[in-house]
């Protein structure tokens, strides 16, 4: 017998998850959950729900869906609410997948917090969760954490990853703002952040830095240790960033293994989306899509990064997707769906845990409190390692 779980959160971002996570073979029962009732309505009206989603598991609110018996809920609300809503579904004795970050609001402090809090709700109810981070399912993600297991990077000497997603750019900030806001959810937000304004905290791009952090610390699994951070300030009164005390900010961390790593955060800069990293070790190193030693450099194909999918699962979701089925951010999609769904059937540790997801986070909260004083030294909190890391495939 297969699992049960509900989607929280049928906006653009949910939207896009909702028929890979129907379809898994191991998914017997799917429910859905929105504040906004015509959201649901698109995927119940679909004939391929039918076999799966039961009239009486449509939910209007993520305290009504808590109350059910469904094993597990996918939550991908909007980035302020993820922490406060992962950890009631935990209580609620579900288990849980989060959209990324852990919990992005504009105050460093109250986020390192929420990590507390977070791995804590995980430790006292025992039940599994998992951070929906699309860059740790990147092909050459992949990749790099196979050959780091084969010992072929040697030992880590420095890496580099960032995020840059102009606010005007193909996929344009402003609008997913206004989109965000468009539901009872983002109109509440309006007032939480008002207040934030009036205590004159302010945010930077480091509070959504799964993206690029995520990448490098899994590959070398290593934490940062202590983090030097500075950021740009925007010119040009763009009322985008009015809440903001930075708009790129770039930050240089020291690592529990020896090394370093750079990470960027830019939300205005004249250049095309991109998240991506590069890994240099002492024998082997990774860039630009090739594996690169003292001898050669071997371009790779995507075919040859990616890991391979089970069979069945792979055409489950080809039978809902097509072709494409991998999904977005470099066919990152159809992985983290499997790899929860997988997790959760069988009782272990998801690749993406909860001490794993503290570090993308927290490595972002530092830097932000280091640029906010302009470079000064911030020890980056950690929660550990998983207690049973044995389990992860
Ligand atoms: N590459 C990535 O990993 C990536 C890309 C895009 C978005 N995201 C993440 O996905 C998340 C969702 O983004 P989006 O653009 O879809 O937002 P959205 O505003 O379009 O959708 C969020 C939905 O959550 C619902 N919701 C909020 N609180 C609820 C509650 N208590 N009960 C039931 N429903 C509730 C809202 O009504 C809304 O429909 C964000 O946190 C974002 O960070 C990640």
């Amino acid at each position: 017998m297969g699992i049960s779980l509900g989607l929280v959160g049928l906006g653009a971002f949910g939207s896009a998850f909702a028929d890979l996570f129907m379809s898994h073979p191991l998914v017997d029962r799917i429910a859905l959950c929105d504040r906004e009732p015509e959201r649901m309505q698109v995927f119940a009206e679909k004939p391929s729900w039918q076999p799966k989603l039961s009239p009486r598991d449509l939910y209007p609110s993520l305290d009504a869906i808590c109350g059910s018996d469904l094993d597990a809920l996918v939550i991908i609300t909007q980035p302020w609410l993820h922490a406060p809503q992962a950890i009631q579904a935990l209580e609620a004795g579900k288990h849980v997948y989060s959209a990324v970050p852990v919990i992005s609001i504009p105050d460093a402090d109250e986020i390192l917090a929420w990590c507390d809090r977070l791995v804590r709700a995980v430790e006292t109810t025992g039940r599994h969760y998992m951070l929906g981070e699309t860059t740790y399912y990147r092909p050459q993600a992949m990749y790099c954490r196979r050959r780091a297991r084969s010992g072929a990077f040697g030992s880590f000497v420095y890496a580099e990853g960032e995020y840059i997603h102009d606010r005007d750019g193909r996929s344009n900030l402003r609008e997913v703002r206004r989109r965000r806001l468009a539901s009872q959810a983002g109109q509440e937000w309006l007032a939480r952040e008002a207040d934030y304004r009036e205590r004159g905290v302010l945010n930077g791009p480091m509070h959504y830095p799964t993206h690029s952090t995520s990448g490098p610390i899994s590959v070398m699994g290593a934490h940062p240790v202590t983090v030097c951070a500075w950021g740009y300030e925007n010119r040009t009164a763009d009322p985008y960033f009015a809440d903001y005390a930075f708009s790129n900010e770039t930050a240089l961390y020291y690592m529990s293994n020896g090394a370093t790593m750079r990470i960027c955060e830019f939300r205005e800069i004249g250049h095309p989306e991109r998240e991506i990293f590069r890994i240099y070790g002492t024998d082997g190193c990774f860039e630009d899509d090739a594996w690169t030693d003292n001898r050669a450099r071997t371009p790779l194909t995507v075919e040859e990064m990616r890991d391979p999918l089970p069979p069945e699962v792979a055409e489950a979701f080809q039978q809902v997707g097509g072709d494409s089925f991998y999904g977005g951010h470099g066919g990152s999609h159809a992985y983290l769906v499997h790899e929860f769904v997988d997790a959760v059937y069988h009782d272990r540790v998801p690749a993406i845990n909860v001490w794993e997801a503290v570090r993308y986070t927290a490595a972002g909260a530092a830097a932000h409190k280091s640029a906010l004083q302009k470079g000064a030294h911030v020890d980056v909190p950690d929660w550990g390692d998983p207690p049973k890391l044995n389990d992860i495939p």
